[in-house]
């Protein structure tokens, strides 16, 4: 059944107030993934509970590693680089998740037999012919749809070490390389353009593997030796800086309002909406910062601004907001004057065309806007503007961030809104509902 929410009044009421958010996405999915290619028990605490990362627990029980989750503790018994069963007609299901669906593909690099991985419909479209170039410099053999899941995949026992250049700034595609050198024997070598660098930042600093990294002027160079196996690990899964840049717009574009947002990671690879919402006069700040092995936390403050200014956003700071930007595109509506964005292809390539409904979105509430080419968007801002229509949000492919994106819109800018598949903020969100109420709405 789909659940719809009704919004018709803004939020006016929370004052002064701390939060917590749920743990970060990618750490979760990550945790799962490498301590199932660690040798023993390893914990993580504070582990987000949302559709994606159960959705990775799954795959990764269904390739016969024990996992265990209670309440916010996870813990996995990983059976080292080459423990995990490849069971005859294996099929693995992602769900909405690109991370574990690219990501899990390393760890099929020397499945001895044919094993399908798919997802959900959204899913479906993406493509996943970023990761199927590499995985068959590997050695793996791999059939997609066009490029497309469902995807069968068969393994080497000769995995061949690579050099690779990955030229969409894309993370997952990194990690889904760096995942399956870890199985190679020799040295991989990766030349990306910049991307979320969590990977990374394990491998390092908890899986002790001695990996190079060196930035250059346009790429970040990446190399290691696989074939080492590691030990486990514990990790406590700090804050979702995705999550919380909910809350950072809904403080910002509401009326005298203080939050706290607390333990979130502020690792520069992902404070680009941060870095944004300050250039258009935003005053967050951070507080209580910590190096956590090798990841940034910190409290976040932010408050209430009425005098936003319009951006040109210079592109380089696109990966460092990549999932944060129909948030700012609706920051930008707030804005005196008119923002260009720009080199933001990648956007129409999540779980659903962002770029494209986000414009629809804006359209929608009265806000001028226009498309640049097939990569970018001009923003008339409008600092007055107070909604009084009804606005309907539906057939969205059920995208988690423009369901949480509609109902902060519908809180901030007024108007009577129904926004459509109300669950689906589960699927990287699950307290968000519940923090607004929390926050003295009523919806
Ligand atoms: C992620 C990387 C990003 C991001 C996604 C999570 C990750 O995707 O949009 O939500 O955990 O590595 P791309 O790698 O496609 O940019």
């Amino acid at each position: 059944m789909t659940r719809i929410i009704c919004i018709n009044r803004k939020i006016d009421v929370f004052k002064k107030k701390k939060i917590s958010i749920n743990g970060d996405k990618s750490l979760s999915i990550r945790f799962i993934l490498l301590s199932s290619l660690s040798i023993g028990k390893s914990t993580a605490y504070n582990i987000l509970k949302s559709e994606d990362v159960l959705n990775s627990i799954n795959c990764i029980r269904k390739l016969g590693i024990k996992v265990s989750l209670k309440n916010n503790t996870c813990k996995v018994y990983g059976k080292g680089l080459f423990g995990h069963k490849f069971k005859k007609n294996l099929l693995l299901n992602a769900g909405n998740s690109g991370t574990t669906a690219r990501l899990i593909c390393a760890i099929l690099v020397n499945a001895n037999n044919k094993i399908k991985i798919t997802g959900d419909e959204s899913l479906k479209k993406r493509d996943m012919s970023r990761i199927i170039k590499p995985l068959e410099k590997f050695g793996a053999k791999i059939k997609s749809n066009k490029g497309k899941l469902p995807l069968l995949i068969e393994g080497t026992q000769k995995i061949k070490s690579i050099n690779y250049v990955e030229n969409l700034g894309s993370a997952q595609c990194k990690s889904t390389v760096m995942i399956a050198g870890l199985k190679a024997l020799g040295k991989t070598k990766l030349k990306c353009l910049p991307s979320r660098n969590h990977t990374e930042l394990m491998f390092k600093n908890i899986l002790k593997i001695p990996i190079k990294f060196k930035k250059d002027k346009k790429y970040e160079n990446i190399e290691f030796f696989g074939g080492k196996e590691f030990k486990s690990f514990n990790y406590h899964v700090p804050g979702d800086i995705s999550s919380a840049a909910f809350f950072l717009v809904l403080t910002l574009l509401s009326k005298k309002q203080f939050l706290t947002i607390k333990n979130v990671n502020i690792n520069p690879s992902r404070t680009g909406i941060i870095k944004i919402l300050n250039m258009m006069g935003a005053k967050i700040k951070f507080f209580n910062k910590k190096n956590y092995r090798g990841e940034l936390i910190a409290d976040i403050y932010v408050e209430s601004e009425r005098n936003l200014k319009a951006i040109k956003l210079n592109p380089l700071l696109n990966s460092s907001a990549i999932d944060e930007f129909l948030l700012i595109f609706l920051v930008a509506s707030k804005c005196k004057g008119v923002s260009t964005f720009t080199k933001l292809s990648e956007l129409n390539k999540k779980e659903s065309k962002r770029l494209d409904l986000g414009i629809k979105i804006l359209k929608m509430i009265g806000i001028k806007t226009k498309k640049i080419k097939n990569h970018g968007l001009k923003i008339w801002g409008n600092p007055k503007i107070e909604l009084k229509k009804k606005v309907v949000i539906k057939n969205f492919l059920k995208d988690h961030r423009i369901f949480m994106m509609s109902t902060i819109a519908a809180l901030t800018f007024g108007g009577n809104w129904k926004i459509y598949d109300a669950e689906c903020y589960k699927t990287s969100f699950p307290s968000f509902l519940k923090i607004i109420k929390n926050l003295g709405k009523k919806i």
